[in-house]
């Protein structure tokens, strides 16, 4: 198979990643079909897709037209049967091995022997993953980042059960979304999380022990290093759970001790201080400020 024949992609999750996912591929002209639990959840993503266009459309990367023609061409069922003879799912249900297990056996059921499965998981092996499928050389991780529309690049992970020709036609798709594509092997944080995860966690570290302040390590890092967040802003700006919870996930698989939450970081978690989505993280957005 080769991506010119592809005509229909599926979305398996409506949440930030695959409302992303299904956003690009309708943009690059293909039929998506999105499969989530509820039509509730399909109204939010079906809000944020369309105000992503909608802000293309004002800086005059898109059309108008194009975008009605996009968001016609994508589709929404809560039934896992719509994925029947669809060629190519990317998979982005909740970070949760079991729901997943589940998923992919339904998906097994409907899907014929040609579909490739493209997981978008952060932390879970790849390699565990396939050997859950009835066609594991048919299994890769497609890795994208938030916000889809927005970021450039995307991981491709084979398994280690993978053929070739599923690598080969998930770089052709990240091409073909408009993505630029890396390799990596599969292992824990792939390339980007196992270096940004430490880094997060250290900046954390390094608060704790009352070197700096929030606010100077991001003028640090911001005004020597060229970055355009600071790291307390960009761990409030993607969850400070998520540093947290993938860190813990990346030190169970690994026992490195640069990837254990240090006690500051646990403790927001468990005050509830997520950053910008619960209006306080590391600074705080309530509106008095
Ligand atoms: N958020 C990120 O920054 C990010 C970045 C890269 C990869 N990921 C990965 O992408 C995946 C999705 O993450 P997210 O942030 O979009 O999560 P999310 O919580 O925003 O969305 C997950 C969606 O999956 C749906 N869902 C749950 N069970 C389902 C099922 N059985 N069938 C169909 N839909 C189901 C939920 O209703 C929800 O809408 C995860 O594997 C995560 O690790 C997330």
């Amino acid at each position: 198979m080769k991506v010119e024949d592809i005509r229909t992609v599926g979305v398996l999750g409506a949440g930030s990643m695959g409302a992303g996912i299904a956003q690009v591929a309708a943009q690059a002209g293909f039929q998506v079909k999105v499969v989530d639990v509820g039509d509730a959840v399909w109204a939010r993503a079906r809000k944020t897709i369309a105000g992503s266009m909608e802000r293309m459309v004002k800086k005059e990367k898109i059309t108008a037209d194009q975008m009605k023609e996009a968001l016609d061409r994508i589709g929404f069922s809560t039934d896992v049967g719509t994925m029947k003879g669809v060629p190519f799912l990317f998979e982005a249900v909740f970070e949760d091995v079991d729901v997943k297990k589940e998923l992919f056996g339904k998906l097994d059921a409907v899907c014929g022997d040609d579909a490739i499965y493209a997981t978008n998981t952060s932390s879970i092996s790849i390699t565990e993953m396939a050997s859950m499928v009835k066609r594991p050389a048919r299994f890769v991780g497609m890795h994208f980042f938030n916000p889809v529309p927005m970021m450039a690049l995307v991981e491709v992970i084979p398994a280690m059960q993978t053929e070739k020709a599923t690598t080969d036609l998930a770089l052709a798709m990240a091409a073909k979304l408009g993505k630029t594509a890396i390799t990596c092997k599969d292992t824990p944080g792939f390339v980007l999380n196992r270096l940004l995860i430490p880094y997060m966690i250290d900046a954390v570290r390094l608060l704790e022990a009352g070197v700096a302040s929030a606010e100077d390590i991001d003028k640090a890092m911001k005004l020597g290093a060229g970055m355009p967040m600071g790291p307390f802003e960009l761990m409030d700006f993607t969850g400070v759970e998520i540093s947290y919870l993938v860190g813990e996930m990346f030190y169970k698989y690994t026992k490195e001790p640069r990837f254990a939450a240090p006690g500051l970081l646990r403790n927001m978690v468990k005050a509830g201080y997520l950053g910008r989505k619960t209006g306080r993280g590391f600074y705080d957005y309530s509106e008095k400020k």
